[in-house]
């Protein structure tokens, strides 16, 4: 049995191949539609979501099975005082497979030890997000047609987002990717992440403080919302919200065919006027999600022979 708690769990040629279903359940869809007929995903989300859990939920209900779950901790047991050892212990008895989202760090690496079904984490603190990871590769690969010699602009929360940690994690795996490190020096990318990742293993990067200068030389921009709720200060929060908005002007410095990801939700960091950009691509990234949770639960149940 394979948790997926971080995006390195699944090797590059496991990656690849489950990227490689996702690409085939992309062209057709319906193919799919009762390969996990008699089969339950459990979503525990102690922590809010639009995207993540619901298309968990679409992905597990486009394969023909049946979800069950809760999406505010409020209304479970954890309200109780209920540990996330006993409530997977619990969770193991009712479903086959189960997606996680907790503030605590390592809190689905817990559940993971408990657990006699396959946890996905979901997202947990300012962590690991492998799941929105395995969107932003299928999506890259899909409209950028590789996941190697690119250079991709990381722009916002470097500190605090998630996303953006478990992807340099992934993108560091294929070769001659470059990265530009943007975000104001207060919300730079933690000490492990620069070190163990980035210089340890001699990758090509650089922390720059402003947008503009280098959005000519980006393949991908990156963008990401500051993460309101892992501040412990308001008022830095305020002073640091608006520090990058891309808009109609900043786009006119790009190249013809650099793509803008964005994981969402997103705040005041993208202008309006940009979503008519054909380089706008976060909402086909949305949906590439629900095509690689299909996978991702077909792959984890051995549906996928
Ligand atoms: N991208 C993402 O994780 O969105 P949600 O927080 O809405 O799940």
């Amino acid at each position: 049995m394979k948790h997926i708690i971080s995006p390195l769990d699944l090797s590059t040629e496991e990656l690849n191949d489950l990227l490689e279903l996702a690409t085939s359940i992309s062209k057709d869809p319906k193919k799919y539609s009762s390969v996990c007929q008699g089969k339950k995903l459990a979503t525990l989300f102690y922590e809010p979501s639009t995207r993540t859990r619901l298309s968990f939920e679409a992905a597990m209900l486009n394969l023909g099975g049946s979800v069950l779950g809760f999406s505010d901790s409020a209304s479970s047991s954890v309200s109780k005082g209920e540990s996330v050892e006993d409530t997977i212990r619990v969770i193991s008895c009712y479903a086959d497979i189960c997606a996680m989202r907790h503030p605590k760090e390592g809190a689905p690496m817990v559940a993971a030890q408990y657990a006699t079904i396959p946890v996905i984490n979901a997202g947990d603190g300012g962590h690991n997000h492998p799941t929105q990871t395995l969107t932003d590769l299928l999506t890259i690969k899909e409209l950028k047609g590789t996941l190697s010699g690119l250079t991709l602009g990381l722009c916002g929360d470097l500190k605090f987002g998630r996303t953006v940690h478990s992807l340099i994690n992934a993108m560091v795996r294929y070769q001659d990717n470059h990265f530009i490190l943007i975000s104001p020096i207060e919300l730079k990318i933690p000490d492990y992440l620069r070190q163990e990742v980035l210089i340890d293993n001699k990758i090509p990067f650089k922390e720059v403080q402003k947008l503009e200068p280098v959005m000519p030389e980006l393949d991908l921009l990156y963008m990401t919302r500051v993460q309101k709720e892992r501040f412990f200060n308001e008022e830095d929060y305020i002073r640091l919200r608006d520090s990058f908005i891309l808009d109609m002007e900043k786009m006119t410095y790009a190249r013809h065919d650099m793509l803008v990801l964005h994981p969402l939700p997103r705040v005041n960091e993208i202008s309006l006027e940009v979503d008519h950009d054909p380089r706008a691509v976060y909402f086909k990234q949305a949906q590439y999600g629900v095509y690689v949770r299909m996978a991702l639960i077909m792959t984890l149940l051995g549906l996928n022979k």
